[in-house]
């Protein structure tokens, strides 16, 4: 499944996840940046999760993201500038992958008993 997402400046993508699938963006217009999670799992909150940070980056045209259903799968996508990138996911988007799509609220607050980036995102 294929997607092409027009941004204007300063439009977001705030961060969600792609269940269970496989996909790359690529940017051929403008900069987009773009941070990453993993999931590392439920907190003891209800509907929180804890993830870990996999970095950001600044997508130009010709550059590429990757993610998979254990890497990379939760980010946010904010454009620099007026920005079109290509989406490319397998499996392709069903019901059961749409409606098990998650928006994030993330928290900066790392978790305490861990040395790596962890943080807490709630569950919109
Ligand atoms: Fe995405």
């Amino acid at each position: 499944m294929t997607l092409s997402i027009t941004f204007g400046t300063g439009d977001s993508i705030p961060f969600h996840d792609h269940p269970g699938m496989t996909g790359v963006a690529n940017c051929f217009v403008g900069r987009v940046s773009v941070e990453s999670f993993d999931l590392v799992g439920p907190s003891e909150e209800p509907e929180t999760y804890w993830l870990r940070r996999r970095g950001s980056s600044i997508l130009r045209p010709g550059d590429t993201m990757t993610l998979t259903a254990t890497a990379n799968n939760i980010h946010q996508v904010k454009a620099i500038e007026p920005s079109q990138v290509i989406d490319v996911f397998t499996p392709p988007y069903n019901r059961t992958r749409v409606t098990g799509t998650r928006w994030y609220e993330i928290r900066k607050t790392p978790r305490a008993s861990s040395s790596e980036d962890v943080v807490l995102a709630r569950v919109k």
